[in-house]
């Protein structure tokens, strides 16, 4: 699974903490988009540079992390086909496969600690769309 990331100052740290993570598994490749330094950085550059790639289908996932991921998510859900989750626990990150198909995990690095976030990384990146209802709901979106 292709995987891109891509966070500003708030979340640098933590996105480190995710390509760490991922990069010791054989089942991903990883690109990381930056930002690599916490100097201060908008968000909404590569935040659109993140959505814009994985709607093109260049990435299966993407990985969003600003300072609380709402502008992340702000800009990504602007791109037809590009759902992005804004998740804070394991509930929301595995219902936003389950329910949702999404495409783009969204974490505010201000907001919740490493340790619950690379389970969430885990979750997005394993779980499952159920279909379903949920296929026919996920097409009204766009
Ligand atoms: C940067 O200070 C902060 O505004 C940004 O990381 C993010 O939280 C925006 O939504």
């Amino acid at each position: 699974m292709d995987i891109v990331l891509g966070s500003d100052h708030g979340g640098v740290d933590l996105k480190e903490a995710c390509k760490a993570h991922l990069e010791g598994s054989p089942d991903y490749r990883v690109t990381d988009w930056g930002v690599f330094s916490v100097d201060s950085a908008d968000y909404p550059e590569i935040a659109h540079r993140v959505a814009q790639a994985v709607a093109k289908a260049e990435f299966d996932r993407g990985i969003l992390i600003c300072g609380t991921g709402l502008g992340m998510s702000m800009v990504a859900n602007r791109y037809k086909g590009i759902r992005a989750a804004l998740c804070h626990n394991l509930f929301t990150a595995r219902m936003s496969r389950l329910h949702n198909d999404a495409n783009i995990l969204v974490m505010g690095g201000r907001v919740i600690g490493a340790g619950q976030a690379l389970e969430m990384v885990d979750l997005f990146l394993k779980t499952p769309f159920e279909g379903g209802r949920h296929q026919r709901r996920v097409e009204q979106i766009d």
